[in-house]
C-alpha cells in the first residue's frame, strides 16, 4: 500500500522543510497536511509545492476531533509537528501551549488509536523538544541530555511539550500504540518564522536594525540544520523502535554572544549594532544533546549542519528572500490574538483582553 502521511503543522518551519524533504526523498508517497495557519504557519512557506494526488492541504485545528479523525482515516502514518512553539510568547500568555500542545496531541492520539489499532497498523512520530530536560550548567560541559534524563521543563511552552511527550508515551503503554518520540535541538535554516532568534537577527541586520541579545548573551544553545532534522523524522518514521525516543542534535553548541558575532561577520557588521536587553524569565542556560543512540541504533548522521557553511547558507537563503521574511516580519504580532482566538471561534478559550 502506498504510504500515506498526515503532517500536522505543515506550513510551519519544520513543517514546511519535511513536507519538502519526504517528496524530494519519497516521491511515491502522498502527504496530507493539516495546519490552522498560526502567525507562524505560512501557506507561502509551501508556494512551491502544488497541491494534487500527492499533496493536500487542510486548514484545520488538530484539536477538531471529528476532523482529525477523517484525515487520519485516510492516512497510514502521522508525523505529529503542530504546536505553539516560541517561549516569550507562552510567558506572555500559555493558554494557547495548553491548547494545541496538549489538548491538540491528545486529539490525535485519540484518532491514531481508533484508526490504527482497528487496521494494526499505523505509526505516530512526535516531535517533542531537548527543552523538556530543563537546563544544563554553563561550568559543567561534560554534561549533555541523554534519552534517561529527567524531564524537568522550566517554562510554560517546555512544560505543555513534556506534558504532549508524555501522554504519547502513556498511549504506548497503556494501548500499544505505535510511537516514536524525538526531543531535538535547535533548528535553523529557510522558513523560519523571525521571532525565533536567528531569523530575528539576520533580517534585522538586513534591515538596518540592533540585535537585541537577551541577559549576558552566555546561553547556549545546540545548533542543527532543519534538513538534519528532517533526515532524522524519515530514518525514525521507517525504522524507529515502536515506544522509543531519541534525541537528535549535530553537536554544534554556541553561546548566543558567538551565535550573534558569527551572523555579524557574515553581514559585515560591527558589534555596535548589539543591544543588551532584560533576560528572558526563566531563561534556560543550556542545552546539549546526546544523539549517541540515534545514531548507533539507526546509523543516523548530522550531514549538513556544519557551521560555518550551514549557517551562511541560512544567511544567504534570507538575503535572497526579502519579499517571504518582509511580508511575515510585517505582520508579527499584529492581530496575533484577533487571528488566533477569532478566526476558530474558540468559545473555551478566553481572549487575554476578555479576562
Ligand atoms: P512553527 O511555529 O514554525 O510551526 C508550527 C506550525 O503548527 C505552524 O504552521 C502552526 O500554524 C501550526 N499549528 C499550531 N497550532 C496548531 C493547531 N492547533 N492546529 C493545527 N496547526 C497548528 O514551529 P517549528 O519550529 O516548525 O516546530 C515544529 C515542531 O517541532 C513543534 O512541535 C516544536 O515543538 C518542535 N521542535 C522545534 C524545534 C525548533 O528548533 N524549531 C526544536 C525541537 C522541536
Ligand atoms: O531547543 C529547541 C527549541 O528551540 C524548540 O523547542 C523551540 O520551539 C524553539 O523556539 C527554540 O527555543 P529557544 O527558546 O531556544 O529559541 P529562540 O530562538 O527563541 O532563542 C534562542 C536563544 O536566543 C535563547 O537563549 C534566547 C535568545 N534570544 C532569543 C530572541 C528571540 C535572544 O537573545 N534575543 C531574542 O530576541
Amino acid at each position: 500500500m502506498t504510504r500515506h502521511v498526515l503532517i500536522t503543522g505543515g506550513c510551519g518551519f519544520i513543517g514546511s522543510n519535511f513536507v519538502r524533504y519526504v517528496r524530494a526523498q519519497r516521491p511515491a508517497w502522498r502527504i496530507t497536511n493539516i495546519d490552522k495557519l498560526t502567525e507562524a504557519g505560512n501557506l507561502q512557506n509551501l508556494a512551491d509545492v502544488p497541491e494534487d494526488e500527492r499533496y493536500r492541504f487542510v486548514m484545520g485545528d488538530i484539536c477538531d476531533a471529528p476532523l482529525v479523525g477523517r484525515l487520519i482515516h485516510d492516512c497510514t502514518d502521522i508525523v505529529h509537528l503542530a504546536a505553539e512553539t516560541h517561549v516569550d510568547r507562552s510567558i506572555m500568555d500559555a493558554r494557547p501551549f495548553i491548547h494545541s500542545n496538549v489538548l491538540g496531541t491528545q486529539t490525535i492520539l485519540d484518532a491514531a488509536l481508533r484508526t490504527f489499532e482497528a487496521r494494526s497498523s499505523g505509526r505516530l512520530v512526535f516531535a517533542s523538544t531537548d527543552e523538556v530536560y530543563g537546563s544544563l550548567p554553563l561550568d559543567r560541559p561534560d554534561l549533555k541530555f541523554t534519552e534517561d534524563s529527567p524531564l524537568r521543563p522550566n517554562n510554560p511552552y517546555s512544560a505543555s511539550k513534556a506534558a504532549a511527550d508524555m501522554m504519547v508515551r502513556a498511549y504506548h503503554e497503556t494501548f500499544g500504540l505505535d510511537c516514536v518520540v524525538t526531543r531535538c535541538c535547535n533548528n535553523f535554516g529557510p522558513n523560519q518564522f523571525p521571532e525565533k532568534v536567528i531569523p530575528l537577527f539576520v533580517t534585522n541586520l538586513l534591515e538596518g536594525k540592533h540585535v537585541p541579545l537577551y541577559g549576558d548573551g552566555k546561553n547556549v544553545r545546540d545548533w542543527i540544520h532543519v534538513e538534519d532534522y528532517c533526515s532524522a523524522l524519515l530514518t525514525m518514521l521507517e525504522r524507529g523502535q515502536s515506544g522509543a525516543t531519541y534525541n537528535v542534535g549535530a553537536n554544534n553548541e554556541r553561546s548566543n554572544l558567538e551565535l550573534t558575532r558569527e551572523l555579524l561577520r557574515v553581514l559585515g557588521q560591527g558589534p555596535d549594532m548589539i543591544r543588551h536587553v532584560a533576560d528572558r524569565l526563566g531563561h534556560d542556560r543550556r542545552y546539549a544533546i546526546d544523539a549517541t543512540k540515534l545514531e548507533t541504533e539507526l546509523s543516523w548522521q548530522a550531514t549538513r549542519s556544519a557551521w560555518p557553511e550551514a549557517l551562511e547558507r541560512t544567511v544567504r537563503w534570507y538575503q535572497d528572500n526579502e519579499s517571504w521574511w518582509r511580508a511575515v516580519k510585517s505582520g508579527v504580532y499584529k492581530d496575533y490574538y484577533r487571528r488566533q482566538y477569532g478566526l476558530f471561534d474558540e468559545a473555551e478559550m478566553d481572549s487575554p483582553s476578555a479576562r
